[in-house]
């Protein structure tokens, strides 16, 4: 149906005749003359209607934004003062001879250089997805997930499906259930992971596997976060954690180059857990940022201000000081407007301390604090974190998690507000976390999945200090995003058996959730272990948005629900009947 795409028409076809075809993105009426902006996937080409052809002029005036259309006619330069340097196609038009449109449209509900709310764009995705950005995100994810097929084809991974309709397999997420028809009462889990058939493909000696994959996590959503989303998932034989992530790099080295060419750092730098908890308050900093938490507990134990007195000699409990340079500037709105961003995520305050003029001390130092603190402690905290003229050092005082999640938000929003970011792709590996976080409730949760290995391979050894074991896990972050995670695997019953009762799982329960595994392992399991990279967050990052829904085709809303489709919507009372369902109330919701 046609000879050229339209974005493909340049010079090189000048004096021939062409046949395009594709939608309509503008109409301008200029003298007598009618021009068309034809669009398609490759881009936009003028077409030039002219009077002097009344039939196809007479049809050219009834077109309207989008209608679908073929066109024939002759390229030609286009004449001086008219060439637009923006377009690939922009030194020339066609001339049309012949116009056939191949299908009409309403007017659209919106057109595409308006800004308009994301649930039109939902509701419409198809007319959002002839959007440029947007065709432009889906080719980069296509661009990314040939790379990354490509590099694991040419390191001996084998791609292995693995079954939607299964078991439950923890992540930490609620699971998606199906009610099976053939057997009234029981349920399919949708994977969230293909965590446990991976490890099966080990244990079958397929030694490396690797898969392009759809997870399901019933959980709150978040801007970065989708109920359905894609992994590359991978798993290994006979490697040790050194060799994985040497490789994994070398994955996303690749990747980023081929498709980016940005050039990612030999090796990644690493941080321990811990390490970054105390530095930046979460396990997945962007080190674009350069601002650090200092720990000042010890300065002030025993000082008279009971809000810092109680958190300073409390071993559950952190005081830490975020010193942002030439935050002096701040105004006093400023300030409240980051008080209630901490006081969001739990903050009972922020304090703080303005640096004016150090050499006059006290009177050079503006704080609601101040009063409230000896010269030692307020010395002590100034001189750690090197505060100069014109900063600002805020404070957190809380149980550590509360200090934790408030100061690395607010280092976040610091980072963003103030600029502060410095180059352009900051890749690390986050190692050393713990098996285990307590739960509020007494008990241990993983922090990984319960499939990771403990470093020190005793299940005793395991059992007698829970709380300090830790794991061999590994995450990647990226920029602030925790674009990957694995671990090595357990790979004997005993060990396994331990960490089930760790976690709360009996014998009983471990034997009908996870029986298959448990005897998997007694048949000669491998040592292995693995990773998973989130596709669709490392398509975010490398298409430049903060939102995950940019680089999914048919995304769902902060609700899980599919404003295209409708999706979830009740189900006919026949369907119902057969999987042996019955609702409660008369109208299920
Ligand atoms: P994990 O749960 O860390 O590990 O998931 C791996 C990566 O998947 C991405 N991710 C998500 N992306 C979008 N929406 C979500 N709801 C979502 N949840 C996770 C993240 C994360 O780093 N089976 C293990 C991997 C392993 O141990 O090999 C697993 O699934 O980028
Ligand atoms: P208050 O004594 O409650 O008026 O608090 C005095 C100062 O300490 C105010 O600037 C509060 O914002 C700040 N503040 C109160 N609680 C905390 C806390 N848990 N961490 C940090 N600063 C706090």
């Amino acid at each position: 149906m046609r000879s050229h795409y339209c974005g493909h028409v340049n010079r090189t076809a000048i004096g021939r005749e062409v046949t395009v075809a594709g939608w309509v993105h503008r109409r301008r009426d200029h003298g007598g003359v009618i021009f068309i902006d034809l669009r398609d996937r490759e881009g936009l080409l003028q077409i030039v209607f002219d009077p002097d052809r009344a039939e196809i002029f007479a049809e050219a005036e009834r077109l309207r934004s989008e209608f679908v259309l073929q066109v024939e006619g002759r390229v030609r330069e286009r004449p001086a003062g008219t060439i637009n340097t923006n377009l690939p196609s922009g030194e020339v038009e066609v001339l049309a001879t012949k116009l056939t449109v191949l299908a009409k449209s309403k007017t659209p509900p919106f057109h595409h250089d308006e800004p308009v709310s994301e649930e039109l764009r939902l509701r419409y995705r198809y007319l959002d997805l002839r959007r440029e950005p947007m065709l432009k995100n889906l080719r980069l994810r296509h661009a990314v997930t040939r790379a990354l097929r490509r590099f694991m084809d040419d390191n001996g991974f084998v791609d292995v499906e693995t079954p939607i309709l299964t078991k439950t397999t923890p992540e930490g997420a609620r699971d998606y259930l199906v009610p099976s028809r053939t057997q009234p009462g029981n349920f399919f889990a949708l994977p969230q992971s293909p965590q446990l058939m991976k490890q099966l493909l080990m244990m079958a000696g397929l030694d490396r596997y690797y898969q392009i994959v759809k997870c399901f996590r019933d959980e709150d959503l978040r801007a970065d976060r989708q109920p359905e989303f894609t992994q590359l998932d991978i798993e290994t034989s006979f490697m040790n954690e050194e060799d994985l992530m040497k490789l994994m790099e070398e994955l996303l080295r690749d990747t980023f180059k081929s498709v980016l060419g940005v050039e990612f750092p030999t090796p990644f730098p690493r941080l321990t857990y811990a390490d970054s908890m105390r530095r930046f308050g979460n396990d997945k900093p962007d080190l674009r940022n350069p601002l650090e938490l200092v720990e000042v507990a010890d300065l002030f134990r025993g000082v008279e201000f009971k809000v810092f007195a109680g958190p300073a000699s409390d071993p559950a409990s952190r005081i830490a000081a975020l010193k942002l340079p030439k935050g002096g500037e701040l105004s006093r709105k400023e300030i409240d407007d980051y008080t209630a961003l901490v006081a969001r995520h739990g903050a009972k305050g922020l304090a703080y301390i303005k640096v004016n003029e150090r050499a006059k001390g006290r009177d050079g130092l503006q704080s609601p604090i101040l009063k409230f603190l000896p010269d030692a402690a307020v010395n002590g905290v100034l001189d750690r974190v090197g505060a100069v003229d014109g900063d600002l050092v805020f404070f957190g005082a809380d149980k550590a998690n509360v200090v934790n999640e408030c100061l690395s938000a607010l280092r976040i929003a610091l980072g963003r507000d103030r600029k502060l970011l410095e180059g352009d792709w900051r890749p690390l590996w986050i190692v050393d976390f713990p098996m285990f976080g307590a739960l509020p409730t007494g008990g241990w949760t993983p922090l990984h999945h319960p499939f990771t290995s403990p470093r020190d391979p005793s299940p005793d050894a395991l059992r007698a200090a829970p709380g300090t074991a830790i794991a061999r896990a590994y995450d990647v972050v990226l920029n602030g995003y925790e674009i990957g995670g694995g671990s090595m695997r357990i790979h004997t019953p005993e060990m396994q058996s331990a960490v089930f009762d760790l976690i709360g799982i009996n014998k009983e329960e471990a034997e009908l959730k996870f029986g298959f595994l448990l005897t998997a392992l007694e048949y000669g399991a491998p040592p292995h272990g693995g990773i998973a990279f989130g596709l669709d967050r490392l398509v975010m990052l490398m298409a430049g948005t903060e939102n995950i829904r940019e680089v999914i085709a048919f995304p769902k809303t902060a609700t899980a629900s599919d404003l295209l489709t409708g999706a979830p919507s009740p189900a006919d009372a026949t369907q119902l009947k057969e999987l042996g369902i019955r609702f409660k109330s008369a109208t299920p919701s």
